[in-house]
């Protein structure tokens, strides 16, 4: 089958690669019909290198028609249209029955002190094969996948395996009422997302970012916007337009990759340049982020507010302004998006007259073939691009 593997360094290729098959009685293997390129494959991409091998299959965001199925699911037949969450998950277990499947304590990565495996997300996620591909091996089958009805196109319903969920957990994790303010930073797909669930929430939304399309993009379904190329201080912005206090609450939708860190951002480079057994252990114990926007959140929330952070971070010696924090007595909430637990409270909104816009929010639908372009543009932020659908 053809796949989109990891080569290198800002590298990646469509190769011909075995053909997944049945492993364990409770698999399934998936036929892609569509499958998204997310912001945090842009971590594969440009500094998660040294625990990924050339060669591994990437992306998550999985949508298509079961073609197989071991002995043990029973969930599942072939022929039914699934969406299958980004985090594979038992369904069982201490985590997975409190609705924590991110931290799935059948598939957490102990080698790494991880949690539960992600699909095409490197050594330290288990080293799962990803789901940019004709196919898919699916593991414990019997929890992760969603069905969905026929008809709708698949956008209506793919933006389930990660957008959704992680944009609606970072609404829900920032706690905010109908009368008050949230500030998201950030307008890639995750910040986008987040940024419609809580206006339909009747959240007044403040949106910070620098591409010129996503602000637009925002700011034409209701998000006042802040450009952070027009601005000196987006705190201090944000106080102003907040009766000089902050926002009641900030999400984070930017993560380890922030523009306007230029030293981590060498330190990240510099890593990523070293040989592989000298990096992983480097990124292990002592890796950094680019902290500039988590620095701008502490900022910018208001005393006794909250920070959700879904933005990914993956540093070990970040420093961190705990005196503010302190001070502010700010609380702080984070993770990967936990799907399932969030999959039923989301699905009512994905109908006909589609309240989040699902239907129209990728701006591009590309072939398999054309991941390596549609990798360098997501990264530049090039074409107008704010979300790709693969359709193998
Ligand atoms: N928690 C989860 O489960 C989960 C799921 C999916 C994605 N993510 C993470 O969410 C983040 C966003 O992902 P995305 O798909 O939207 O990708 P993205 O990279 O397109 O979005 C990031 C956006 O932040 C903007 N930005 C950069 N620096 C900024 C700054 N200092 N201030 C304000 N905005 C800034 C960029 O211009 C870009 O539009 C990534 O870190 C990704 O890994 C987390
Ligand atoms: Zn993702
Ligand atoms: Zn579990």
């Amino acid at each position: 089958m053809r796949a989109v593997t990891w080569q290198g360094h800002r590298r990646v290729a469509v190769e011909e690669v075995p053909d997944p098959i049945l492993k364990e009685p409770d698999d399934a293997i998936i036929r892609i019909t569509s499958t998204g390129l997310c912001g945090s494959d842009l971590h594969l991409y440009e500094t998660l290198g040294p625990f990924m091998t050339p060669g591994d299959v990437i992306g998550h965001e999985p949508m298509g028609i079961v073609e197989e199925v071991g002995a043990d699911v029973a969930t599942l037949r072939p022929g039914d249209r699934v969406v299958v969450p980004f985090q594979i998950a038992c369904g069982h277990c201490f985590m997975c029955e409190r609705g924590l499947p991110t931290q799935c304590e059948t598939t957490q990565v102990r080698e790494y002190r991880t949690g539960a495996a992600l699909f095409g997300y490197s050594s330290m996620y288990g080293a799962v094969a990803g789901a940019q591909a004709d196919f898919l091996r699916v593991p414990h089958a019997g929890y992760g996948p969603i069905k969905v009805p026929e008809g709708p196109p698949d956008d209506r319903f793919l933006f389930l395996s990660d957008v959704l969920p992680t944009g609606w957990q970072a609404v829900a994790y920032a706690g905010v009422g109908a009368d008050e303010t949230l500030l998201v930073l950030g307008l890639g797909p995750i910040g986008d997302m987040a940024s419609r669930i809580a206006l339909r929430q009747g959240i007044r939304v403040i949106g910070v970012d620098l591409v010129p399309e996503r602000l637009v993009r925002a700011s034409s379904y209701g998000v006042e916007t802040i450009d952070l190329t027009q601005v000196d201080d987006v705190a201090e912005e944000v106080r102003s337009r907040t009766h000089g206090r902050g926002a009641d609450a900030v999400v984070d939708a930017v993560g380890m990759e922030a523009h306007g860190s230029p030293v981590a951002e060498m330190v990240q480079r510099f890593a990523g340049m070293l040989p592989k057994s000298m990096s992983q252990p480097m990124m292990r114990r002592g890796g950094i982020d680019r902290l500039a926007a988590l620095h701008t959140a502490i900022d910018a929330v208001r005393r006794g507010g909250t920070l959700s952070l879904a933005g990914v971070y993956g540093g070990q010696t970040d420093p961190l302004p705990m005196l503010t924090l302190f001070d502010k007595q700010v609380t702080l909430r984070m993770g990967q998006a936990n799907v399932r637990r969030w999959v039923d409270e989301i699905l009512p909104l994905l109908t006909d007259d589609d309240p989040l816009g699902v239907d129209t929010f990728a701006t591009h639908h590309l072939s398999l073939e054309e991941a390596p372009r549609a990798y360098a543009d997501f990264q530049d932020k090039a074409d107008g691009m704010v979300k790709v659908v693969f359709q193998p």
